[in-house]
């Protein structure tokens, strides 16, 4: 499995947990890593032909950025709106990315526990997140349960290194699809007919 990894954050200089993530991901020698600030430039523009042909070329794209007003900092939706183009991710013909996945990486200021109804965020990442979520079911992509970094508001040090590790062994778990988790746990179970009747 070929990973792609876009990173969406205005300035990587003045991050600390996406730098970290970046940082951590640029030395796996098996995934390829792009910084769309430092590629679109001041003025945002993508070369289209490049970056889905680099998209072609992979399995799993992930989107890395930290959350900024609910939604991603503008260059990630830049980079949306030049690359997937008609007749590419979607139209007739549309169908270039049908089969891959899409993976968010995000960190936000906010605490887990504002992510709820009730919370003082009110909605979950799953309800902010559903315009990312629609594009891949639009592109026919498959789309894969985010990793989120919640409260980076009160992080330490040790907690950023720490969510390095799990997010990179997250991004390279070949078992998310939940196509494949589905058939994975029924398979477990098929030595008990009753059981495998209730998780499907
Ligand atoms: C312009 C801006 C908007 C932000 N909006 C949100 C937000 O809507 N929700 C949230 O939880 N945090 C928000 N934050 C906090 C960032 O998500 C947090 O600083 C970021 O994830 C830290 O990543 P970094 O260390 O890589 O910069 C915002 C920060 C900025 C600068």
């Amino acid at each position: 499995m070929k990973i792609l990894v876009l990173t969406a954050h205005p300035d990587l200089s003045k991050s600390q947990i996406n730098r970290v993530w970046f940082n951590s991901i640029a030395k796996q020698q098996s995934i390829t890593i792009r910084n769309l600030t430092e590629i679109g430039g001041p003025e945002m523009r993508f070369d289209k032909d490049a970056e889905q042909a680099i998209l072609l070329n992979h399995d799993r794209i992930a989107l890395q950025f930290p959350f900024y007003w609910y939604s991603s900092p503008p260059v990630m939706k830049s980079w949306m709106d030049q690359v997937l183009s008609y007749g590419f991710a979607y139209g007739p013909d549309g169908d270039k990315l049908k089969g891959k996945e899409l993976l968010l990486l995000v960190s936000t200021g906010g605490p887990a526990d504002s992510y709820h109804a009730g919370g003082y965020n009110n909605f979950s990442m799953d309800e902010f997140l559903k315009p990312f979520q629609q594009t891949a079911i639009l592109a026919q992509m498959s789309y894969l349960r985010p990793f989120v970094f919640h409260g980076m508001a009160r992080a330490t040090l040790q907690q950023m290194a720490d969510s390095a590790a799990s997010m990179l062994a997250y991004l390279q778990d070949p078992e998310l699809d939940p196509r494949v988790r589905q058939s994975k746990l029924l398979k477990e179970l098929s030595s008990s007919p009753e059981q495998a009747k209730a998780v499907s």
